[in-house]
Formats: structure tokens, C-alpha cells, sequence
């Protein structure tokens, strides 16, 4: 029984990858909304997977925050450094959100689980372009950013549009900018509609969504009945090499709308 539902997840992964033009899908079973420990096997999920991926020797990755993220971080262990040697650097500079889940502390807490290293990427919040723009210049800055750009792997979560605005504690206008323009979901710091068009985006430095189809591997981590809206639209603007892992409570609420 447990051989057939083993295959009934590998169908469904199929089907799902497909439906969603995507290289793979790693689904596990449940739903993170209802069973918040769930997280815990996504994240071994997206552990798993990367170890599979990820080639041997250096390697770069680019991590954005979030807590499913951060639960990622909590799984890995020194088997993922076996045969190799790994960078851990923040994709973006910090998008307002509380310390414990920021790309910087999650970056970090994967170089400690892994026995590798990596880099801060530490910019201020809510200052104007001219502020920030002198910062570039920076050489600790520069550097970190330069590992960004020459990351060959980058890892992120999705999130709900709505419940991102309001964490980020993103001003009236903008909340009501992200409800008249409909934005279902928000990564990379761009909120977007049900067909994937950015309506609103926070500009910050670091690594930009356009640049996701050069860079080799991409895996998003992503679960819940309440995030497959946000999970589709995304997708539709991904890259095929993109790897996603969800669970059935995204999965089947995505592939029901089929
Ligand atoms: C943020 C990321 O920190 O976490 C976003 O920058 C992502 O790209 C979000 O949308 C997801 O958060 P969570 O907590 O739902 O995993």
C-alpha cells in the first residue's frame, strides 16, 4: 500500500511539473497550513534535493528569507559539504522582516549546519536611492555582492501577497495598491498578479528575478493550500530549470484549477 502511494506522489509530481512547466516537483504529503510540523519535512525534502542537485566542488548559493526558508536551514547538515565547499550569501539585503528569518541569519545559520561559510549582506532599510546608492561602493558590500552575482545555485520561498505586505509592515499606500491590482503572491521582493505581472516591487539591491534563467540551479520552497495562487503565478514566469518543493496542499489545490 505504501508502494502505491509512493508512485501516486511520483504521478502526481509529474503531473504537477508538467502542468507547470518546471524541470521537477518534489511534493510531500499533507498540508503546512493545517500541520505546521510539515514544515520541518519540507525543508528535509529541500534538503534532499539539493544534495542531488548541487555539483560537486564550489559552490555559491544565494538564499532569500522567509520561515519556510529558515526551516530549510534547520535541516541541513555536513552531508550536503561532502565533496564540497559551500558559500552561503543573502540574494538580497534585508527587506524589513524580523532578524531571525532575514536571508542574513538564515545564510548563516546554513553555513554553521554545514560546516561552510558565508558572507553578510548588510544595507539599511527605507532609504531613499541616494542614500544607498554610495553604499555600492563599499568594498566589504561589493564583494558579497559579487558572490551574489556569481552564485550557481539560489534557493527562496513564495509568499502571499497580502500577508507579506503586512509583515514587511509596508506602508497604506502600498497595501492598497497590492488590493486594487489584485497581487496574489510576492518573491524577490516584487508583488505580482494571477498571471505573474509585477505590480509593485521594493527596490532592493542584490539579486534581481530577471536574472533567475542564468544561473543554474533554482529551487523554490513553497507549501500550503493558501500559497498555491501565489506558488502558479510565480511559476508561470520561472525558469524551466527550476525545481519546486511544495506540498499536497499547494499540489492539489493547483492542479484542481486544471
Ligand atoms: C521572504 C522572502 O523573506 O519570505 C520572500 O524574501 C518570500 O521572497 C517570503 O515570499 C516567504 O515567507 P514564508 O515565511 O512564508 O516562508
Amino acid at each position: 500500500q505504501l508502494m502505491g502511494q509512493l508512485l501516486g506522489m511520483k504521478e502526481k509530481e509529474k503531473k504537477l511539473a508538467s502542468y507547470l512547466e518546471i524541470e521537477h516537483c518534489v511534493i510531500i504529503s499533507g498540508d503546512v497550513d493545517e500541520q505546521s510540523k510539515l514544515h520541518e519535512e519540507m525543508g528535509r525534502a529541500a534538503v534532499e534535493a539539493l544534495d542531488f542537485l548541487l555539483p560537486e566542488g564550489t559552490n555559491i548559493i544565494a538564499v532569500m528569507g522567509g520561515t519556510t526558508m529558515a526551516e530549510v536551514a534547520n535541516q541541513m547538515n555536513e552531508t550536503l559539504s561532502r565533496k564540497r565547499k559551500l558559500m552561503f550569501v543573502p540574494a538580497r539585503g534585508g527587506l524589513g522582516e524580523s532578524v531571525d528569518i532575514q536571508a542574513n541569519s538564515i545564510s548563516a545559520l546554513m553555513a554553521q549546519k554545514t560546516g561552510g561559510e558565508n558572507r553578510v549582506l548588510y544595507v539599511p532599510e527605507q532609504v531613499s536611492v541616494e542614500t544607498y546608492k554610495p553604499l555600492l561602493q563599499e568594498p566589504g558590500i561589493k564583494k558579497t555582492l559579487k558572490l551574489v552575482d556569481d552564485a550557481n545555485c539560489v534557493l527562496y520561498g513564495i509568499g502571499d501577497a497580502k500577508l507579506m505586505a503586512e509583515r514587511r509592515g509596508m506602508n497604506e499606500e502600498v497595501l492598497a495598491l497590492i488590493e486594487t491590482k489584485a497581487a496574489v503572491g510576492e518573491a524577490y521582493g516584487e508583488f505580482y498578479n494571477q498571471s505573474g505581472g509585477v505590480v509593485y516591487k521594493i527596490p532592493r539591491i542584490g539579486l534581481q528575478s530577471d536574472k533567475l534563467a542564468d544561473i543554474a540551479s533554482v529551487m523554490v520552497v513553497a507549501g500550503g493550500k493558501s500559497k498555491a495562487k501565489a506558488i502558479e503565478a510565480h511559476i508561470k514566469k520561472a525558469p524551466r530549470h527550476t525545481w519546486l518543493i511544495t506540498d499536497e496542499g499547494a499540489a492539489n489545490e493547483i492542479l484542481t484549477g486544471i
